[in-house]
């Protein structure tokens, strides 16, 4: 069965405007296109009941009821408990408070291990935390080659006073897919909890948490079709091991503890949006109704992840033979559809106006992976490389268009 380009992009207004149809989007990893039902939840709220939810009056319990809806539906998508489920302002708020709660756990003298792969977001507050507590940050180095981590190499670095590992879920620049079971069958044994940034991954496969073996996931819902917030899943007895970010009588409710603004009321009710995204993808594609949420959603994933790899890999194979360096595997295997470039002779700013001038949306930089950047040898990292990062919804048309202005641009 194959994913309904048609009916997918129904699902979304940007489509349904002419420069929404004109452009052929490849930015997706800096952010993606929300679906009508989550533009629709956000705006009901404002119109409807956009008071401070909870409150004892009708309009309270109507924006509670939402909140709650939304918070409900993405831990069903998740396949979490509620409770375990904080919602912040991005990835990176989140991230930077779960390294500030580790304070009682990475103590001085003890190690944090984070990877050359990751973006900033799963770095630079775990160092913070080092240093603050006189600890040690390890580097999981990459392959400068091919920009891969090896399981080998973390071995090495492993001691016993390691006591947090991050990495991330997938590349936002090479796209490989890190084996998380596999390293957590390494490390759990021995007491290391393992932070995993699903940023990049998400929105290419909607994470079903039950099939990861990992403490704390974090990924960004404005890249999975919804509104602008991080998500962050922390196991309790993970939870029960922090400190509180929270004000001090809140901390007995478990999803508040690492609440550190207050939430956006309207953005949480909206979630529930892309659960509605999902069951009605699955209701279009899928006949059988008894399911849950996280399976309906699964299957979905898998339809989306093989259109999009059916477009990456016509691009791959299309632009191998031009003069340019492509970052991570050739083929879509083990891989994810961001595919990151750096011409030998054309500077990644000129490909990217010369793309924009075709209706082609990518990005060049470094895309805040200045560590993979450096390992990597990338010079000028202003410049950076070119990335087309792929959603869903994009058409192999838009791809076409993408491969011929590269051929033109890139000599
Ligand atoms: C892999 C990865 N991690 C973390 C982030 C940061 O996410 P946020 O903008 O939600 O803080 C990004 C953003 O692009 C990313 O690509």
């Amino acid at each position: 069965m194959q994913l309904d380009l048609n009916f997918i992009r129904s699902q979304f207004p940007i489509f349904q405007t002419d420069l929404g149809q004109k452009i052929g989007f490849f930015d997706n990893a800096g952010g993606s296109f929300p679906a009508m039902q989550v533009v629709d939840r956000l705006t009901d709220f404002y119109k409807n009941y956009k008071i401070q939810p909870y409150g004892p009056n009708a309009l309270g319990t109507k924006a509670g009821e939402a909140m709650d809806l939304g918070r409900y539906t993405m831990a069903k998508l998740l396949n979490v408990s509620v409770d375990e489920m904080t919602i912040g302002a991005s990835a990176t708020q989140n991230i930077n408070t779960l390294a500030a709660a580790c304070n009682l756990i990475v103590t001085k003298g003890t190690e944090v291990i984070v990877t050359e792969q990751d973006h900033e977001a799963n770095i630079g507050g775990w160092e913070r935390l080092c240093k603050q507590q006189d600890a040690t940050l390890k580097f999981w180095k990459v392959n400068p080659q091919t920009g891969e981590l090896h399981l080998e190499d973390l071995e090495k670095i492993l001691s016993p006073q390691t006591k947090v590992l991050c990495v991330t879920h997938s590349s936002n620049i090479i796209g490989t897919i890190n084996p998380i079971n596999k390293i957590a069958e390494l490390i759990s044994p021995m007491g290391i909890r393992l932070v995993v940034d699903g940023v990049s991954f998400a929105p290419h496969e909607f994470p079903n948490l039950d099939n990861l073996k990992c403490d704390a996931y974090v990924f960004s819902t404005y890249k999975t079709y919804g509104t602008h917030q991080g998500v962050m899943v922390v196991r309790p007895d993970f939870l029960e091991e922090l400190e509180p970010q929270c004000h001090f009588f809140n901390t007995s409710t478990l999803y508040k503890r690492l609440d550190t603004a207050g939430p956006n009321h309207a953005s949480i009710a909206a979630l529930a949006g892309i659960g509605d995204y999902f069951e009605a993808a699955y209701n279009h594609h899928f006949s059988e109704k008894d399911i849950p949420l996280h399976e309906k959603t699964r299957k979905v994933s898998h339809l989306m992840n093989s259109h999009e790899n059916k477009l990456c890999s016509y691009l791959l194979e299309n632009i191998n033979e031009l003069p340019l360096r492509i970052f991570g595997k050739k083929t879509m295997e083990g891989r994810e559809a961001n595919i990151s470039m750096k011409a030998n002779n054309v500077s990644s700013n000129s490909i990217m106006e010369g793309l924009a001038k075709i209706d082609i949306a990518s990005k060049h930089g470094h895309f805040y992976a200045y560590r993979l950047m450096q390992a990597m040898k990338v010079d000028d990292l202003n410049d950076g490389i070119l990335r087309l990062s792929f959603s869903h919804y994009n058409s192999m048309e838009e791809v076409e268009r993408c491969v011929d202005g590269l051929r033109k641009l890139i000599v």
